[in-house]
């Protein structure tokens, strides 16, 4: 049976949370392995729309046990607001699985976060302030909180003190705020801790058992390639491994269990935050594509960046999560346009590039190498085979398949439920 491995091929907000719906019902775990409440995953079920930010998509498919991995970082106060808001609109949120071994994000990460990028000034990443890089920063540190902790309120004491004896230097001395008492930060962590208890386990024990078992697990990414702190445009990137190799390391499964892994890439590209974005658009076409396909952050509410399909990146992706297929979402959105341009590759300093220059500046500095091609004007989103999409949607669709190194095998034409061409099963044997 499979472990599927679903990520984000561009830069976040592909549709992932969709994705993962729409299989939903036919796996029987999700498992979220890296991140937290940095993400936002609207989901559209029939007339309710859904956002999601700590919690996996499979919430929202009832039998489907959702779980939190060892490589995500918990914003408590938030996993409970939105476990309260799911159950206040009938969602069953009692198989959540949680792993003691998360990390938690303490209260003095959320403001490190958010101090951090003021002192940062012009060079700010655009974080979403939620205290990702921070809580990130004290794992690697080895001096974070986590999961488990809290129910040793020695070793909690301990930590808390520890983290804040540095933490408030830097709180004080350098940014000029307001030392955190050990017993604000205590009190918060420990009011949670009744509540979650029944959800904690050894979620890597679990997940490997349930393959042992021959049960489907489907592994969801926050972010995307691009923002992964070792594959994407660092330093404009978070703070976690948000590839294909993150699922293994984020949930405690070893490769060779992991049977496929599902790109999921936009028609077009989009971006929140700062650093370089090659086909970046500010005219028109931009204009249409943030209108049309409604680019406001799930999480922020920040405008997203447009611009055109990048098939450089959309192969680097390819190439370093070593991805078995592409979902290919919002084709909907470039209905009526002309002609639909394409990055083929890039030129950086009069040199052409079909691969992704992993060096800052000669990334900040490439400019995109276009291929037009034409548009269509009828309303795609009643299509359901491949075969109903107009002439010029289906060429466009072909050629992405030919350049961005793997096939689409999925099309996102809306963004409910049901809005989506299957040209082969995700969840069956790769090709
Ligand atoms: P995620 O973070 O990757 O889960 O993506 P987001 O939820 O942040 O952003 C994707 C947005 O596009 C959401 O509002 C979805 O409802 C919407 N969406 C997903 N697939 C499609 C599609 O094929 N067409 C259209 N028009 N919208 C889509
Ligand atoms: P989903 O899962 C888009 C971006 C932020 C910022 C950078 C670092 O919905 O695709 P962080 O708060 O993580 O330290 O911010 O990463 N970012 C996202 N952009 N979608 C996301 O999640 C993102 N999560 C973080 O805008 O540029
Ligand atoms: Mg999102």
């Amino acid at each position: 049976m499979p472990a599927v491995v679903l990520i984000g091929a561009q830069w976040g907000d592909e549709g992932k949370g969709k994705a993962t719906d729409v299989l939903g019902s036919r796996v029987d775990y999700v498992v979220k392995f890296n991140g937290g409440n940095n993400a936002g995953h609207t989901v559209v079920v029939g007339d309710e729309t859904y956002a999601l930010h700590l919690l996996p998509s499979g919430i929202l498919s009832p039998g489907c046990i959702p779980v939190i991995g060892n490589g995500v970082v918990v914003d408590l106060r938030v996993l409970f607001e939105e476990i309260d808001g799911l159950e206040s609109r009938g969602v069953d949120t009692s198989s959540l699985l949680v792993s003691s071994a998360a990390h938690v994000i303490a209260p003095y990460a959320r403001t490190l976060d958010n101090v951090t990028e003021r002192f940062l000034g012009s060079r700010k990443i655009g974080t979403t302030g939620r205290g990702i890089g921070p809580a990130y920063a004290d794992k690697i540190n080895r001096i974070g909180i986590r999961v488990g902790d809290l129910y040793d309120d020695q070793l909690l004491q301990d930590k808390i003190e520890g983290a804040l004896e540095q933490k408030n230097h830097l709180l004080v001395k350098v940014y000029n705020r307001r030392a955190i008492s050990v017993d604000e930060v205590a009190e918060e962590l420990t009011s949670y801790r009744d509540r979650l208890a029944p959800h904690v386990t050894d979620t890597a024990l679990v997940l490997n058992q349930a393959l042992d078992a021959g049960k489907t697990v489907l592994f969801e990414g926050g972010q995307a390639t691009m923002l992964d702190v070792d594959h994407g445009t660092y330093p404009f990137v978070t703070s976690s491994n948000a590839t294909a190799g993150g699922a293994c390391t984020g949930a405690g499964v070893g490769p060779t269990r992991i049977s496929r892994v599902v790109g999921i890439v936009k028609a077009y590209t989009t971006r929140v935050g700062e650093g370089p974005m090659p086909t970046e658009l500010f005219d028109a076409s931009g204009e249409h594509l943030a209108t049309v396909g409604h680019e406001f952050g799930t999480t922020t509410g920040r405008p997203r960046r447009c611009g055109w399909y990048d098939a450089v990146i959309a192969r680097y992706s390819a190439r370093v999560n070593g991805l078995t297929d592409f979902v290919l979402t919002k084709l909907d959105v470039l209905t009526g346009l002309e002609k639909i341009p394409v990055c083929v590759a890039y030129e950086v300093n009069g040199v052409r590039h079909e691969d992704l220059p992993l060096d800052q500046a000669a990334f900040a500095a490439a400019t995109p190498v276009y291929q037009e091609f034409p548009g269509w004007s009828e309303d795609i989103s009643g299509a359901r085979s491949f075969e109903d999409l107009p002439e010029a949607a289906q060429n466009y669709v072909r050629a992405l398949e030919e350049i961005s190194g793997c096939r689409m095998s999925a099309i996102g034409v809306g963004p409910g439920r049901e809005e989506i061409i299957v040209r082969h099963d995700l969840l069956g044997e790769p090709a």
